[in-house]
């Protein structure tokens, strides 16, 4: 049988303060959302229904890429409300649904499978995934009778002094069973410290009527829920910490995980080695036997194996094997540099493909141009690609020597093995095997300094 969810994520998030939908914000380089609705497609739920609301078009957008179903909760009436607005995706489907919380990114599949499996096989009508915890904070409580069973869940402002010292709490992830969960929607009132429609109501409701309510307890980590900045810091460090230690066992060497931030989707080859302040964001894939020296800034690029960088920022481009870059290298966006090329201090590459052994060793800004392979810029080289309208094209042939200080002014062709003297302003193309000057000729003026009156 098919499975479903649904993933509430309708409400605004005040206490984030912030002018995103809270469930957009992003928790190692994946929206909160995202983080779910992945998880549950990894768990086998083929369905996955979003209820969406406040800032509902940024939440469709930010998810439609993962093919999903949207239900609209107009007014943000509560949780169980929430759950009444996907009536229509719940129409005409049977079993269980699992619902989760767009605002708790930490969930695993691990867990989500483990929970459908309990609440199945324990033949429950609803399972509430809970944790037990030394600061239950501002979490719903879960609240069981003598015989130990689960009662009903009490809101934290709604709790009696002895209800808040409860240190059991609901994660607002559970599984129902369809039939129930709607039946017990019909009862639910607002009588309540937020005149809201609790989902969680529908546990007491439940129970009153001798259903059987489950509870499956999971470790802290994989339920923190983020309501705020604060919490948003603290799902980061969780998942940063997965991330990490998913690396490590792959046999990437991290030096100090705390000071390495690697975006979840990020993949890395093994016996890289990264040193502290490595952020590595995107889509990035580095390969093997890589060192990422301190402090790195790497988006949506490919680096292959063997790379050395840095103290540098790569951004939407291709690196080749051993190759070297930085210390304080910008690579923009669109880039390809060829293997065992050098990238070195203070050089800016934008738009522009880079041969293999090409070195451009210092202070150089090279923009919109193609490079052969085996070339050697010089210090201080600029290739001039923009009037002030337009950006235009610099081409360079394979094993061309590029002298200190030189201009090129594009558009222009520097052909095969030519050579250009240093403090060159080229405005013309270079004959292959040529030598191109283009600077005024030096001129001595003897004893000037004595005769203009300069002398000290
Ligand atoms: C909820 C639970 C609480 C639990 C906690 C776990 C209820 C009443 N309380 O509280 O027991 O400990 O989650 O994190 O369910 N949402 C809507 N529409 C609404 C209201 C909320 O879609 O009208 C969505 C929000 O976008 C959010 C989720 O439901 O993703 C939880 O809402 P939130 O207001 O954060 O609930 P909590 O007070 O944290
Ligand atoms: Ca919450």
């Amino acid at each position: 049988m098919y499975k479903c969810a649904i993933i509430l994520a309708a409400g605004e998030g005040k206490r984030m303060n912030s002018n995103l939908p809270k469930v957009m914000h992003k928790v190692c380089g994946k929206e909160m959302i995202n983080h779910v609705i992945d998880v549950m497609r990894t768990a086998d739920i083929e369905m996955v229904d979003v209820v969406i609301g406040k800032g509902a078009e940024e939440v469709r957008k930010g998810t439609e890429s993962r093919n999903i179903n949207y239900s609209i909760q107009e007014e943000q009436l509560g949780t169980g409300h929430a759950v009444m607005c996907a009536n229509e995706f719940l129409k005409g489907k049977s079993g269980t649904v699992a619902i989760f919380v767009g605002d708790g990114p930490l969930i695993t599949e691990n867990t989500v499978r483990k929970m459908l499996d309990f609440h199945e096989k324990g033949d429950f009508k609803a399972t509430i995934l809970t944790s037990t915890i030394s600061d239950p904070a501002k979490y719903g409580r879960i609240i069981r009778n003598e015989n130990g069973e689960v009662k009903k869940i009490v809101e934290f402002k709604d709790c009696s002094e002895d209800e808040l010292l409860v240190n059991e709490i609901n994660s607002g992830m559970y599984c129902f069973n369809i039939e129930e969960l709607l039946s017990s929607l019909d009862k639910l009132n607002n009588n309540n410290a937020q005149e809201e429609y609790y989902l969680t109501d529908a546990i007491g409701i439940l129970k009153n009527q001798g259903f059987k309510v489950g509870a499956f307890d999971v470790p802290a980590g994989e339920i923190t829920a983020v309501n705020s900045k604060v919490e948003l810091a603290h799902a980061q460090e969780i998942m940063r910490k997965r991330i990490n230690i998913k690396h490590m066992e792959n046999g990437v060497t991290i030096i100090d995980p705390n000071s390495t931030y690697i975006d979840c989707e990020v993949e890395i080859g093994k016996d890289t080695v990264i040193y502290p302040g490595n952020v590595l964001e995107g889509t990035t894939i580095i390969k093997e036997e890589c060192i990422l020296y301190p402090n790195n800034r790497i988006y949506n690029s490919i680096l292959e194996n063997g790379i050395s960088i840095q103290t540098s920022v790569v951004l939407e481009s291709v690196i080749g094997e051993k190759t070297t870059v930085g210390p304080y290298a910008y690579i923009r966006p669109e880039s390809v540099i060829g293997k065992r090329a050098r990238i070195g201090d203070f050089v800016e590459i934008k738009k522009s493909t880079i041969g293999d052994n090409t070195k451009v060793s210092h202070l150089t800004y090279i923009g919109d141009a193609e490079v052969g392979s085996g070339c050697n810029f010089g210090c201080g080289t600029v290739v001039v690609n923009y009037d002030g309208k337009s950006k235009y094209k610099t081409i360079i042939g394979n094993n061309a020597f590029i002298g200190c200080n030189t201009n090129l002014v594009s558009p222009v062709k520097v052909n095969d093995n030519a050579y250009i003297a240093a403090g060159s302003t080229i405005t013309n193309e270079v004959p292959k095997d040529a030598l191109a000057i283009a600077r005024a000729r030096q001129r001595n003026i003897e004893n000037w300094v004595v005769k203009s009156g300069h002398s000290k």
